[in-house]
C-alpha cells in the first residue's frame, strides 16, 4: 500500500489580478522499500509539489494522506516533527552547532517515542552515514558539503520516520559525492524500507531511482 497518495493537487500563487497555476491535478502514489526522482524543468513545481507533501505550505486543491489519512486531519507542525523528514540543497543546518547536537534538535521536538540514550542513538546514526564520532563534535560549518549533506540526512532520520523528501540533496556537491550520496538513499530505501522521493535535476540520481516522475504541466508522466 502507498504511504502516500496524492489525489487531484492543485496549487497555483496570485500574480496580481492573475491566479497562475503551478500544479494542476497532480496525481500520484509512494510506497515505502522505493526511490522515487522527481524531474522537471526549472519552474515546473517541483519544489512546490514536496513543499506540499512535506507539510510546509498548506493545500489548496485537492487531498494529500499518509497512510490513508488526509493531511487535513493533522495539524502541519505534528506531521514535520513526526512523520516525515527533510533534507535540502542547501543543508540548512544550525551553523554555531555541533553535527550530533544538530541531530539532537530534531529529536528534542518530536512527540515520537525514542530511546532513552538518544545522544548514542545520533552518534551511532551518523556513524552510519559515514560521520565519525570526531566528526560529529565539530561545528557543521567545519565540515565539507557532502559531510553537512549526511549529518542533514541523519537529522532527517533521527525521529525514526518512514518518509524521507529531498530537494535537489546533491546540487551543491561534486559528482563522486553525489553518487554517495545516491547510495545511502538507496540503502535507505531497500535495506531500511524508507520512502524516500528526491527532486533532482541530475540524470545520474534519476537513473539509480526505482521510479521517475517527470513533472510537467499539466500533471507526472511516469516511468519504472
Ligand atoms: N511563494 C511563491 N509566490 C509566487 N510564486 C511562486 C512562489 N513559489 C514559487 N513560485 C513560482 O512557482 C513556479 C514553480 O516554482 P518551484 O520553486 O516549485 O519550481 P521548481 O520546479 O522547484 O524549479 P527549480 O528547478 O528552479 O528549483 C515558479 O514560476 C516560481 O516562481
Ligand atoms: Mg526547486
Amino acid at each position: 500500500m502507498a504511504i502516500l497518495t496524492v489525489k487531484n493537487l492543485s496549487h497555483h500563487y496570485q500574480d496580481g489580478d492573475m491566479r497562475r497555476y503551478v500544479l494542476k491535478d497532480i496525481n500520484a502514489a509512494f510506497e515505502q522499500g522505493k526511490f522515487y526522482a522527481i524531474l522537471g524543468q526549472s519552474g515546473s513545481g517541483k519544489t512546490t509539489f514536496l513543499s506540499l507533501l512535506g507539510a510546509m505550505d498548506t493545500i489548496q486543491e485537492g487531498i494529500i494522506e499518509i497512510a490513508g489519512t488526509s493531511y487535513a486531519k493533522y495539524d502541519a507542525n505534528a506531521i514535520r516533527r513526526n512523520l516525515i523528514g527533510m533534507v535540502f540543497q542547501s543543508y540548512n543546518l544550525i551553523d554555531y552547532m555541533t553535527a550530533v547536537e544538530n541531530v539532537l534538535v530534531a529529536m528534542s521536538i518530536t512527540e515520537r517515542e525514542l530511546p532513552k540514550d538518544r545522544r548514542t542513538v545520533a552518534y551511532n546514526l551518523l556513524d552510519y552515514l559515514g560521520i565519525t564520532r570526531t566528526k560529529a563534535d565539530r561545528l557543521v560549518t567545519r565540515l565539507s558539503g557532502g559531510e553537512q549533506q549526511r549529518v542533514a540526512i541523519a537529522r532527517a532520520l533521527a525521529t525514526n520516520v518512514d518518509i524521507i523528501l529531498a530537494d535537489e540533496p546533491t546540487g551543491n556537491v561534486d559528482e563522486s559525492t553525489e553518487t554517495e550520496i545516491i547510495e545511502i538513499f538507496k540503502m535507505l530505501a531497500h535495506k531500511h524500507n524508507k520512502c524516500v522521493v528526491v527532486v533532482t535535476h541530475s540524470q545520474t540520481v534519476a537513473n539509480e531511482a526505482d521510479v521517475i516522475l517527470t513533472l510537467r504541466k499539466g500533471g507526472f508522466t511516469q516511468n519504472e
